[in-house]
């Protein structure tokens, strides 16, 4: 895959995929920025090279239709404060005011065309749709991580239609870290899976028990595994149709010689409320009306134990329902284990990443992942559509 510095963009029109599909609260303030911070390396290497850099998004799932409160406004606002330049936003990603907002620019203009999926071409990789995207520049550049998993027309198709195409500093990021992590990692290599569903993550257990040295299983996710062992969890979340699979995975590890860890204690509660009765039970205890929201404090020492001569650690899904206080010092510890400990560590997905914002620990993690679907699907040992594209460039 080429990165935008091999090739020469001087004065060049630009057209660089991110992905600005950020959070925002009621008032339409975007909460966390990292998405858009994490492009500005590309950004500012283009102005230095004084490209016309045309910005490409979607926000949210508007369906195809043009519903304003899916407008990229608030991030041109933001971009704009973060660069300390104008960053303009055209009404429309195609079309005669995409076309006339392209033509006015200068060399180190930044423009920011609106939601692309409020033509619903785009999420069906439409040949026209791509090609007209395509039309609005002399080079494409990826630098959407997080929707890398998406063969929707500005990930995949506009590459078939501009003859110069690279990855963005932060896609190649995103890739190098995860080879370092997965593919070709430093030993030993552990994995941390946690988040509520098992079927969820199933093609990434599986991919990663095949890689892992050893493998941390937390959250309710947890609970599956644990009552396919013959333990009674009470009221707890549990996929009954996947106790099969989890016994089938228990023994996987064993054959591969893995090192499986599962929790050992909760902290159990009567309801699913931040305010419920809550209580520490080893897991032989789990009250038959209870419900296990978090692992206990047996279980945290035992992952730090787990943790201690790790190389490398790569890490998705909370340990327990973290969002709320009570049941988030699972969570909240995991973070710190990986935060002072010497391996590489990896982070992404399924709120983990909000996890060690909370805790105030991005600063002591190697490398927090822009992306959710995209992260796990890596995870899974897939290839992205995105990346594909790119490399069928070369
Ligand atoms: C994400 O937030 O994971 C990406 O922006 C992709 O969004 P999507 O799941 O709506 O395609």
């Amino acid at each position: 895959m080429k990165n935008i510095k091999d090739l020469d963009i001087k004065g060049k029109k630009l057209l660089i995929r991110v992905d600005f599909n950020v959070p925002l609260d009621e008032q339409r303030n975007i909460t966390d920025d990292i998405r858009i911070r994490g492009v500005l390396p590309t950004i500012n290497h283009a102005l230095d090279e004084n490209a016309k850099i045309i910005i490409i998004s979607h926000m949210g799932r508007p369906k195809g239709e043009r519903k304003m409160e899916f407008s990229l406004a608030p991030a041109a606002k933001r971009l704009s404060r973060l660069l300390g330049k104008e960053v303009k936003l055209a009404a429309d990603c195609v079309g005669p005011e995409a076309k006339a907002a392209v033509d006015a620019m200068q060399p180190g203009d930044v423009l920011l065309l609106e939601n692309l999926r409020f033509h619903p071409e785009e999420q069906q990789n439409d040949e026209g749709f791509a090609s007209q995207l395509a039309g609005l520049c002399d080079i494409y550049i990826n630098d959407a991580f997080a929707v890398a998993h998406r063969a929707h027309a500005s990930v995949v198709g506009v590459t078939n239609f501009v003859d110069q195409c690279a990855a963005g500093f932060l896609l190649q990021k995103e890739m190098d870290y995860f080879h370092r992590s997965v593919s070709d990692p430093m030993r030993p290599l552990v994995a941390i899976v946690g988040g509520a569903k098992v079927s969820s993550k199933l093609g990434a257990l599986r991919n990663l028990m095949d890689r892992v040295d050893k493998m941390i299983i937390g959250g309710a996710m947890a609970n599956t595994f644990l009552k396919s062992m013959g333990y009674d969890m009470g009221k707890s979340k549990v996929e009954d149709e996947l106790l099969d699979t989890a016994l089938e995975l228990i023994s996987k590890a064993k054959r591969l010689g893995v090192k499986l860890y599962l929790p050992v204690d909760f902290v159990v509660a009567d309801k699913f409320e931040a305010r419920a009765e809550t209580k520490q039970v080893p897991m032989q205890e789990v009250p038959a009306d209870w419900m296990v929201l978090d692992i206990g404090p047996a279980t945290t020492m035992l992952f730090a134990e787990a943790l201690e001569n790790a190389k490398t650690i790569i890490w998705n899904g909370p340990m327990g329902a973290f969002e709320m206080d009570a049941y988030s010092r699972g969570t909240m510890a995991m973070v710190q284990h990986l935060a002072r400990s010497h391996a590489l560590t990896i982070v992404g997905g399924g709120d983990t990443d909000v996890a060690v914002h909370r805790a105030g620990e991005s600063n002591n993690i190697s490398y927090i992942s822009t992306g959710g679907g995209a992260f796990l699907m890596l995870m899974e040992g897939k290839k992205l559509p995105g990346v594909e594209a790119l490399e069928a460039k070369e």
